[in-house]
């Protein structure tokens, strides 16, 4: 059960959002597309780039607070494989922003028994971020509270060509799979976790942006029009308040209605 006191100050408007939540029914998994940081920095005459160093206040509280509530995987979405395409000095300083990220909240990360997971082909980054992301995930490999995951030089379907293509190398070594469902999940870069039960996106866009394909067949979905670097807390405890008021019918229905159902009642129709 989660230490109230330390998600909200006493009597503050969190505290009486966290009161509202079910600690019984948290989502497992939640998925964030972080996304806003170049409006919001246009919005108060900046370079995109400082809405970036804005959103590492927000990438922090978020981490916190989900290992706070107790969720046992958080995803971010912070570069996509489509990112490249962006001016080479927005790509460079996110690069540096996510290296001093990595190396500053490293022990952090460690104490707070937070494990540090790289979802995407992002050993094809810099060789000094890879150094800076690997330092982090052997640091924090013994820990067994909060999963966090952060998606870099990521896309949903590379993660699926990803996939088949280990599937295929693996065939090849004679360790033979069958091609299921299981053993896809298996193969992907969240192999072992759970898929997101809530995926949540900021600055009101309505896509995924090529953001865990596989994993999102059934998440909820929580759009906000708050820019990332504005999220808080109080933004994560509205969007699982939202998410314990959704019914998950995974095609199913809630309530079926014995004297509907001919085939069970026996009164075969016609
Ligand atoms: C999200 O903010 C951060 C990344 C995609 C790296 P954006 O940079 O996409 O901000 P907008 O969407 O242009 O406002
Ligand atoms: C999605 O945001 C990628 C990340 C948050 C890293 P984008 O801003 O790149 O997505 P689009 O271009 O609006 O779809
Ligand atoms: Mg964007």
């Amino acid at each position: 059960m989660a230490d109230l006191s330390k998600l909200a100050e006493p009597g503050s408007p969190e505290e009486l959002l966290v009161r509202r939540i079910d600690f019984g029914r948290l989502p497992r998994h939640v998925a964030i597309i972080m996304d806003g940081n170049g409006r919001w920095a246009k919005s108060r005459g900046l370079p995109r780039v400082e809405g970036h160093r804005a959103g590492v206040a927000s990438v922090r509280e978020t981490v916190e607070t989900a290992a706070r509530l107790g969720l046992e995987v958080l995803t971010l979405y912070a570069f996509s494989v489509e990112n490249w395409k962006r001016p080479r000095f927005e790509v460079w300083t996110l690069m540096n922003l996510l290296k001093e990220y990595v190396r500053r909240e490293r022990e952090a990360l460690a104490e707070n028994d937070i494990r540090f997971n790289v979802l995407g082909r992002w050993e094809e980054l810099d060789p000094s971020v890879v150094r800076e992301l690997r330092a982090t995930v052997e640091a924090t490999r013994h820990c067994r509270g909060l999963s966090f995951n952060i998606a870099l030089n990521y896309s949903g379907r590379c993660e699926i060509v990803d996939a088949c293509r280990r599937i295929v190398a693996d065939w090849a070594a004679g360790k033979r799979a069958d091609i299921d469902e299981e053993t896809i999940g298996r193969y992907l870069y969240t192999s072992g976790q759970a898929d997101p039960d809530l995926l949540v996106r900021t600055s009101g866009e309505l896509r995924v942006s090529n953001f865990l394909l596989w994993q999102i067949a059934y998440a909820e979905i929580w759009v906000t029009g708050t820019l990332w670097p504005d999220f808080r807390r109080r933004d994560l405890f509205e969007a699982i308040l939202d998410f314990q008021q959704r019914e998950r019918r995974y095609g199913g229905i809630q309530q079926p209605d014995p004297a509907e159902d001919v085939f069970a009642s026996g009164r075969l129709p016609g």
